[in-house]
């Protein structure tokens, strides 16, 4: 039976309720994950998690090794991917404490390893990327929202910037004319690696703070880290309710 894999982000480096079997060391051709994964039960369901900053929280956006990550879960027999991001928000209604599934990304990072496609295997991998999201992943983590009663933005375009730093207040307006209602880190190239392995793959993102030039106070990490510590306990039961409605694998 599949198994789901969840890349934690920032503010998520445990994931409640999982019962730990194991902890794998993966080793890949693109170098070691973000560090061990960790395989168990999330419910009845079997689920592999990896905290995309590494066990020290250390790993910074720009030197993650999305590749590896991917690959390890791939390797332990993972089918879906949920990846939790933290994210300043944009459009209406994003605002802190607020979940969203989003539906469509853009992607202004640079330097990172992006793709699997090393030109050494006699063809080209042009992905379709139409919608980055998995579509039923994405419905299967709506539904089990609506389960669970957890209020959520049902859609949302995650603008993905290079960091560490955060946005200048002219770069979030930039963002705001391009469309994005959220903007993040970590979000890519992970998607876009997944969708080259067959994966599919969703993203839940919590609003931490109004993006930078939006709020009333200036951006402060100490306020991001309150607001991370109630979503993560929101987070946790729409995983929850993710994997009892589409994973559950009795032993
Ligand atoms: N910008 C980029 N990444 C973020 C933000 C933000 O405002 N908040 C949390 N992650």
């Amino acid at each position: 039976m599949s198994c789901l894999g969840i890349i934690g982000g920032t503010g998520i480096a445990q994931l409640q309720d999982l019962v730990v079997y194991t902890q794998q060391d993966v080793s890949t051709p693109y170098g070691p994950p973000s560090g061990p994964i960790q395989e168990g039960r999330l419910g009845d369901a079997r689920v592999c998690f990896v905290h995309r900053h590494g066990g020290a929280a250390t790993i910074p956006p720009h030197r993650i090794n999305y590749r590896a990550n991917i690959w390890a879960l791939q390797a332990l027999g993972v089918s879906e991917i949920v990846g939790i991001n933290a994210v300043g928000g944009i459009g209406e209604g994003m605002c802190p404490g607020r979940l969203v599934i989003p539906d469509q990304l853009i992607d202004y990072t640079w330097g990172r390893e992006h793709t699997f496609d090393e030109g050494r295997d006699g063809r080209l991998l042009h992905i379709d990327f139409t919608e980055p999201y998995s579509r039923d992943l994405r419905l299967a983590l709506l539904a089990a929202a609506d389960s669970a009663r957890i209020d959520c933005e049902r859609a949302g375009v995650h603008g993905v910037l290079q960091g560490p730093r955060l946005e200048t207040a002219a770069e979030v307006r930039k963002l705001a004319r391009d469309g994005c209602d959220l903007v993040g880190m970590t979000g890519m190239p992970e998607a876009a690696l997944a969708r080259e392995l067959g994966l599919a793959y969703a993203a839940v993102c919590m609003v931490v703070n109004p993006a930078a030039g939006l709020g009333d106070l200036p951006l402060s990490q100490d306020a991001m880290h309150q607001i991370l510590q109630r979503e993560a306990a929101v987070v946790g039961r729409l995983l929850l309710a993710l994997v009892a409605a589409q994973f559950s694998t009795p032993d």
